[in-house]
């Protein structure tokens, strides 16, 4: 994704003809780039050759969960929904892990049904359903067990999931009493310990802490799991400081934690794979002069990119068409929607702009358009696939009819 002579393109495709052919607002992926994140992950752990599950919350566009699959990734999902759309975007159920913390009776069943490698079981009273379900059907069913380990991700407090307030997984106590009890179990296989830490982590002190829980509760418990799913949580940048997780020094704590047990080990990945690969385009619909501020007024809002007003969270915003003029008035990003928080970023210095002009949000690939709502009752943007000169539609741009 780059400048070629002032204009925004997106491999071999110029956006500016993009949005005159799809309209505004529109997500737009770039393939190689998700090609590439791929390859990267797997070239960053290939010294453990993980299973390497796509964590599906974080864009659930069919047609790039196919490209995913093609790619060699299994899926991490937490809802019916996102199973089946895994299943249907062709990932062989037995690369499939389920987490989450509320699974329904008819989730859990369809998950037995579908044979899928693990459910990530959250609580005793989901363990014991599962057991319920595996006992009426006569099935022996793999489960792995969500361990709390009370570390701080040091992420967003809004984001971090592995502390001990934190609604996920179970305490060690509780996990040690389920370990003991399912060895005894006829409809259960504890096959995998798993956890999850949180998002947009940057640092590695946090999952060597991980790893040493990990490690403390194993050596208590001596039961060998088949499986050690690590989650995933690697930041990106959103910025321009290109900072980045050190893969290097976590898959060394990884081998140094492996040393001693003979588990395979799982990722669940979502942002680093698929983040960097998405940029939202919006047209500018109004500029309003107020007395401090030029509101610059899109025709995307928040129901098409939560992540600012739910996190704080800061998207770059960058103009399709460069030119050299600069103005000296703060620029407020605004959308449509009728909410104060419904901003995307304020910014000092930016190219002159004027009604009509496009701009660009980067990095939405992740939790972009899956958090997407039709709030307001506005439709749900396009979603475009480019592979170098071709244009793929992964997603339709929305009707009013497809939801009134
Ligand atoms: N596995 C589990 C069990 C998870 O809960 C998550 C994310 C992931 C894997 C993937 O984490 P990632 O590699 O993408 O960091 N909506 C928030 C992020 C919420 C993450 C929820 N769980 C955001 O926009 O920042």
């Amino acid at each position: 994704m780059k400048y070629i002579k002032n204009n925004f393109f997106v491999e071999k495709v110029n956006l500016q003809k993009l949005t005159k052919k799809f309209d505004t607002p529109l997500y737009c992926y770039s393939y190689n780039k998700l090609k590439k994140n791929i390859n990267n992950f797997k070239l960053n752990f290939s010294k453990l050759n993980p299973l390497i599950c796509f964590a599906i919350k974080s864009n659930s566009n069919l047609n790039i969960i196919k490209e995913i699959k093609k790619l060699g990734l299994g899926a991490d999902v937490v809802s019916k929904g996102e199973l089946v759309q895994a299943i249907k975007a062709g990932i062989n159920p037995k690369k499939i892990v389920f987490s989450g913390v509320g699974k329904t009776y008819s989730e859990l069943n369809y998950a037995v049904d579908k044979k899928i490698l693990l459910i990530n079981s959250e609580s005793k009273s989901e363990v014991m359903e599962i057991e319920k379900i595996a006992k009426s059907k006569k099935k022996i069913v793999d489960i792995g067990i969500r361990l709390n380990p009370n570390t701080d991700a040091k992420t967003l407090n809004k984001i971090s999931t592995g502390k001990k307030g934190d609604k996920f997984g179970v305490n060690q106590k509780t996990f040690i009493e389920l370990v003991n009890y399912l060895k005894k179990s006829k409809y259960i296989n504890l096959k995998c310990l798993s956890v999850h830490i949180g998002s947009q982590i940057f640092e590695n002190k946090p999952y060597e802490k991980m790893l040493k829980v990990i490690d403390r509760i194993l050596s208590k418990i001596k039961f060998r799991f088949n499986y050690i799913d690590l989650g995933g949580g690697m930041g990106i940048s959103y910025e321009n400081d290109k900072k980045i997780f050190n893969y290097t020094n976590y898959q060394k704590s990884i081998i140094k934690f492996l040393g001693k047990y003979n588990s395979k080990i799982i990722f669940e990945p979502g942002r680093s794979i698929i983040g960097n690969t998405g940029i939202l385009i919006s047209k500018i619909i109004y500029i309003k002069e107020n007395q401090s501020k030029n509101f610059i007024i899109l025709d995307a809002g928040m129901n098409d990119l939560m992540r600012p007003a739910l996190y704080g969270a800061t998207h770059r915003i960058i103009p399709v068409n460069k030119t050299k003029k600069y103005s000296n008035k703060t620029y407020e990003f605004v959308g449509p929607i009728c909410e104060s928080t419904d901003k995307f970023l304020s910014i000092k210095k930016f190219q002159k702009l004027k009604e009509k002009d496009l701009i660009i949000v980067c990095d939405v690939g992740a939790y972009g358009s899956s958090l997407s709502s039709n709030y307001n009752l506005r439709p749900k943007p396009a979603e475009i696939l480019i592979k170098g000169s071709r244009i793929i539609i992964a997603k339709k741009r929305q009707k009013l009819k497809d939801f009134i």
